[in-house]
């Protein structure tokens, strides 16, 4: 086998972000952009030789051709053997799955999750470690180092792999085994759930539902566990066919880019469930006939009913949410005795304590939500989750809600973002944020008194290490908050978020339009941060 070696020069935007590496299209086709972090990564990998990697990413456009690259890279790296899903296609829990069951000493992940994809829209790489979830910040750090120094890659001269064909095949010194993208990870979901029960549910007639793929990667896992096993009618799923470019849509499962799920979900034919999932199948929205579940309570009810889920029937150790989740999980955690962790955002934060076995379940406010089954958020599972919790306890989405909030009371909640903004505007803002902070503590603004008004950090509780500059947070003495904070995976200019909560015991009050029993805080936030009067933007471009 020959190897090549390419002398290279680095380029200085290559720092991974809140889920790996993520540009446009154009900028991974720049000669050697694709190679020199790839070449990073195996450069910040001590013991990679012999060892066997997973490959896969969620079909769009490119990923053929950077997973034949990669390959060739992989084989000049010394390692022995590459585990890839047919035609290039992993979801991410299910490369996730596939890392962890093969015992792979990690994955490459190619994938930008839920932002639109094409030949001018976005590509993404990620690297997982061999729990199978995303690398951590140490990692990505020292491979942000090395792509700041890289100076050459080495690249082996053969030729592409057939990616179709399932089974194993050796290519100069790299063994390739292509796998099934769909069984394991089908295979895992019948071990967790109550199959039998949601088959007769589902063929009773008992459950109708309609899954959104959004034509991405979900479309096939969504195909075979819903309609091949579950048996629900393959009418059920909508956009189930993946396309490279997600059919022009924006693959990301909220009410305003799952327009059609939405409609139909809020119409007088709407079936008992409803669900999407995004890009990479990691993400989910979930939905009843005339109710939208927010993430931040569905993972509180996730985690409150866990016990009537085979996996979980003996109890979950601990729950975790991200920071600018809401406190509704909080409040499930109390109740139940159990152990809650508020980490920053970004799944990576969640590895070490669903390692250490501190927590069973996790999510975040993105529609991200999961378990200790596989280390990334996982999309199909939070649907089986809610599907399985409808046929156990035969009541539809939205009582489960309501009564769950008459339980635990209500936390109000939503998500502003405002995209594409000035990056210096947007460092502004955050500057004028910043002084505002030690001054705030004990001043009233209507109903309103802060309590706390700071910069998050975060002490990772099993290994210590410390995050900082994680978000601003102010805290409100009735239980109310306010979150800013910059994201971490956009790729145009900056996207400033803030996320609002309002905690409501009154059951008489649960009814409320979030927008509208929000709005006292909304004000507040563009009082602190200026977003409008600064950007000369009227509204948010996304509220979810
Ligand atoms: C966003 C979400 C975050 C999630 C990440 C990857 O990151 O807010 O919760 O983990 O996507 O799906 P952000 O753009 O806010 O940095
Ligand atoms: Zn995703």
């Amino acid at each position: 086998m020959q190897i090549d070696i390419i002398t290279t020069t680095p380029f200085d935007d290559q720092k991974p972000g809140t889920s790996g590496l993520r540009k446009k299209v154009t900028v991974f086709q720049q000669a050697n952009y694709l190679e020199n972090f790839v070449q990073s990564i195996f450069n910040s990998l001590d013991d990679l030789k012999g060892k066997t990697l997973v490959l896969g990413g969620d079909g769009r456009y490119y990923n053929r051709q950077a997973i034949q690259t990669i390959i060739k890279m992989a084989a000049a790296n010394d390692v022995a053997g590459l585990i890839i899903g047919q035609g290039g296609l992993f979801s991410t829990p299910a490369a996730s799955n596939i890392i962890r069951k093969y015992q792979a000493f990690g994955g490459i992940v190619l994938s930008a999750s839920h932002n639109p994809g094409g030949p001018d829209e976005d590509f993404g790489i990620k690297y997982n470690v061999s729990n199978g979830g995303p690398a951590p910040e140490k990692f990505t750090d020292a491979l942000f180092e090395n792509t700041k120094t890289i100076k050459e890659y080495k690249i082996a001269k053969i030729d592409d792999v057939d990616l179709d064909q399932i089974g194993e095949q050796q290519t100069g010194n790299i063994k390739i085994n292509i796998v099934d993208s769909v069984a394991d990870y089908a295979e895992l979901m019948a071990q967790i759930f109550d199959f039998d029960l949601l088959k007769s549910c589902i063929g009773s007639g008992y459950i109708s539902l309609c899954f959104d793929a959004m034509h991405a990667i979900t479309g096939p896992y969504a195909k075979h566990i819903l309609v091949d096993v579950l048996g629900a009618s393959p009418d059920s799923i909508i956009n189930a066919e993946p396309k490279e470019d997600f059919g022009g849509g924006h693959p990301d499962p909220n009410m305003a880019h799952a327009k059609e799920l939405t409609e139909i979900m809020f119409s007088d034919q709407a079936p008992t469930f409803g669900a999407a999932s995004d890009g990479d199948g990691d993400r989910n929205m979930v939905m009843g006939a005339g109710i939208f579940v927010t993430p931040s309570d569905s993972l509180a009810i996730i985690a409150a009913n866990a016990k009537s889920i085979p996996a979980y029937s003996k109890g979950i150790s601990g729950v975790a949410r991200s920071m600018p989740t809401s406190q509704a999980v909080d409040r499930v955690a109390a109740k139940q005795n159990l152990a809650c962790f508020e980490t920053p955002t970004g799944w990576k934060y969640f590895g070490n304590l669903l390692d250490a076995g501190k927590i069973t379940i996790c999510g975040e406010e993105s529609f991200g939500t999961g378990s200790d089954h596989v280390r990334e958020k996982d999309g199909l599972w939070a649907v089986l989750f809610w599907l399985n919790l409808v046929a156990r306890r035969r009541q539809p989405v939205a009582e489960i809600v309501q009564e769950h909030w008459r339980q635990y009371g209500r936390d109000i909640y939503c998500r502003h973002d405002y995209e594409a903004v000035d990056a210096k505007i947007a460092n502004e803002i955050f500057d004028h944020l910043k002084q505002q902070l030690s001054g705030l503590a004990g001043q009233s603004f209507g109903e309103n008194t802060v309590d706390y008004a700071d910069i998050f950090s975060y002490t990772d509780p099993v290994d210590q290490s410390v995050s900082h500059n994680q978000g601003i947070r102010i805290g409100f003495t009735n239980g109310s908050r306010m979150v800013f904070r910059l994201s971490g995976t956009g790729t145009v200019g900056a996207t400033l978020r803030i996320y609002l909560e309002k905690f409501e015991a009154d059951a008489d009050k649960h009814d409320q339009d979030a927008q509208e029993a929000l709005a006292e805080l909304i004000e507040l936030a563009e009082q602190f941060c200026q977003v409008k009067q600064r950007t000369g933007r009227t509204a948010p471009d996304v509220i979810t």
